[in-house]
């Protein structure tokens, strides 16, 4: 039956691409898979601001009852954000911040503790004394500068540690290499890369291997997602960022239930490296196996709801005569 749907949400993407976003929308739908009341709609941005706030009015125009958004840039894309939000419709920040308070409730990583920890982190690896390269995102989104701050105050704690070079990666794989090329054979001291996210990560150690460097330079990344690259040794650390698809439904729920729930939702994070990857793998397995048995029973419960409500057309058939 195609009931009209009691909630509507809309979700506004800075970018689908990659295995933290799709991670983000996997944990989505496995939430909604319990909510068959609510529709969502999802438009991706493909990390364009512009674009990013036609796509919010258009979610508007459309009818919303909620709007989750994941800014690409937090300054262009506020003030659609904002036209939302002061027409009474509550809106979920996810992992990307606006540079307002018009939001009705953030979930998503730590993005300061998460740079401070890589900060802490590099410290250890290279004994409290050396030369880093910091691969940063797109300069205009909120997990950039959070991801920045955190790392430079992190480092301060170490005075021989010292930021060398610095690198505007945007997020992107493919364009980051050249200057990342050059910045490295400009600083043939540098013995560590923090990447603001692992996908940079791979593509640095790609750019080292080109300059036969892959053995003096180590590398750390963000996000957690591709477990592989850290236990392959791609990258020597991750530091786990949340996707928090799940977390981001459950707020929605919440608010539009008119439930209790917290404006601020700040998902801690972990270093995963070589000594923990292992059980982290494991546990992503159990996930997965958990899952499939919800859906298998999801099923024989719908079964089992159709063949009752045949036996009682049946019955009431029966009765009738
Ligand atoms: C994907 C991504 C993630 C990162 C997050 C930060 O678009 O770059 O890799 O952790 O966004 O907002």
């Amino acid at each position: 039956p195609t009931e009209k749907p009691k909630y509507r949400i809309g979700f506004s993407q800075c970018s689908t691409t990659g295995s933290w976003r799709q991670a983000v929308v996997a944990g989505m739908e496995r939430e909604l898979s319990f909510h068959p009341e609510v529709q969502l709609r999802m438009l991706d941005a493909q990390d364009n601001s512009q674009r990013q706030q036609q796509q919010i009015r258009e979610l508007l125009r459309g009818g919303l009852d909620l709007l989750i958004v994941s800014a690409y840039e937090a300054g262009p894309v506020t003030p659609a954000v904002q036209e939302a939000y002061r027409r009474g419709i509550p809106v979920v920040l996810l992992d990307r911040r606006i540079t307002t308070q018009d939001y009705t409730a953030y979930v998503g990583g730590d993005n300061l503790e998460v740079g401070q920890a890589a900060a802490t982190y590099a410290a250890r690896l290279l004994h409290e004394q050396g030369s880093v390269l910091e691969l940063l995102g797109a300069p205009g989104s909120s997990a950039t500068a959070g991801r920045h701050q955190g790392f430079t105050q992190g480092l301060t704690a170490f005075p021989n540690m010292r930021l060398a070079a610095q690198v505007t990666g945007y997020w992107n794989a493919a364009t980051l290499k050249r200057p990342l090329r050059l910045a490295l054979q400009a600083h043939p001291e540098v013995s560590l890369i923090f990447a603001h996210n692992d996908n940079m990560g791979r593509a640095a150690q790609e750019v080292l291997r080109d300059l036969g460097r892959s053995k003096q330079v180590r590398i750390i990344g963000v996000d957690g997602v591709v477990l592989e690259l850290v236990q392959q040794r791609v990258l020597t650390a991750s530091l786990l960022y949340s996707p928090a698809g799940e977390d981001a439904i459950r707020l929605a729920l919440k608010i539009l239930n008119k439930q209790p729930y917290k404006r601020e939702n700040k998902l801690s994070t972990i270093v995963i490296d070589s000594t923990n990857v292992l059980t982290m793998m494991q546990q992503r397995e159990k996930i997965l196996a958990q899952q499939t048995d919800i859906e298998l029973q999801r099923g024989l419960l719908q079964t089992l709801r159709a063949t009752y409500a045949s036996q009682q057309t049946v019955l009431n058939g029966l009765l009738a005569t």
